[in-house]
């Protein structure tokens, strides 16, 4: 992509999580300038001290949110960031933006008007095929969110046959990132 993007990466509480920093590494390995909020769930899966190590910058959090320091953050990071690409994105996560909650940093920065959201989800085959998440798909993409993913495959937990719900691979996110930032410049 020839002109680098300002790209808020989300990252919500499920087990791919560990596959973050990967994926902004390589976000900024291709020039972007990336910045990292996480939910308090995902610091479950990976440590807030990996993430910013990945990012280059201290972490947004639920914590720096409610800091007294005169700034909106949810308003001037969603101002900010030409993408907002969650990643991975938990059921809840999407079901929480779907019904319009701003309880958190990360929903209420999509809730404050991001331009442009990216889903990568993530989770147990019968969660992502459960009508609910399928209802909260669609109600995103009918408000031109758009999803990468999920990918088939073994997940990480107990499951013995492979299933959809895998975090789709980094260099596809990264495909999808740079697709959904061109297309709307
Ligand atoms: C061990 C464990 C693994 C989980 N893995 C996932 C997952 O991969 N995907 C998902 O959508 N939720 C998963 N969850 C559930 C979420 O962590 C839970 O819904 C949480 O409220 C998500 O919060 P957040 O969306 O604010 O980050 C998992 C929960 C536990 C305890």
């Amino acid at each position: 992509m020839e002109t680098p993007a300002k790209i808020l990466v989300g990252v919500t509480g499920g087990i791919a999580a560990y596959k973050t920093p990967g994926v902004i590494r390589r976000l900024r390995e291709s020039g972007h300038e990336v910045r990292t909020a996480a939910t308090e769930a995902a610091f479950r899966f990976i440590p807030e001290e990996t993430l910013a190590i990945a990012t280059g910058a201290p972490i947004h959090t639920d914590e720096t949110w409610w800091e007294h320091s005169g700034r909106v953050e949810h308003v001037t990071l969603a101002r900010w960031a030409e993408l907002v690409l969650i990643a991975p994105a938990t059921a809840d996560s999407m079901a929480r933006a779907a019904i319009g909650l701003g309880d958190d940093l990360i929903s209420a920065t999509i809730l404050a008007g991001a331009k442009n959201v990216l889903w990568a989800p993530a989770m147990n085959p019968e969660m992502w095929k459960s009508p609910a998440t399928e209802r909260n798909v669609e109600t995103l993409q009918s408000w031109g969110h758009r999803f990468v993913g999920p990918a088939e495959g073994f997940m990480a937990s107990t499951e013995e046959v492979p299933g959809v719900g895998r975090l789709a691979d980094e260099a596809e996110i990264v495909a999808a990132a740079e697709k959904a930032i061109s297309d709307t410049r």
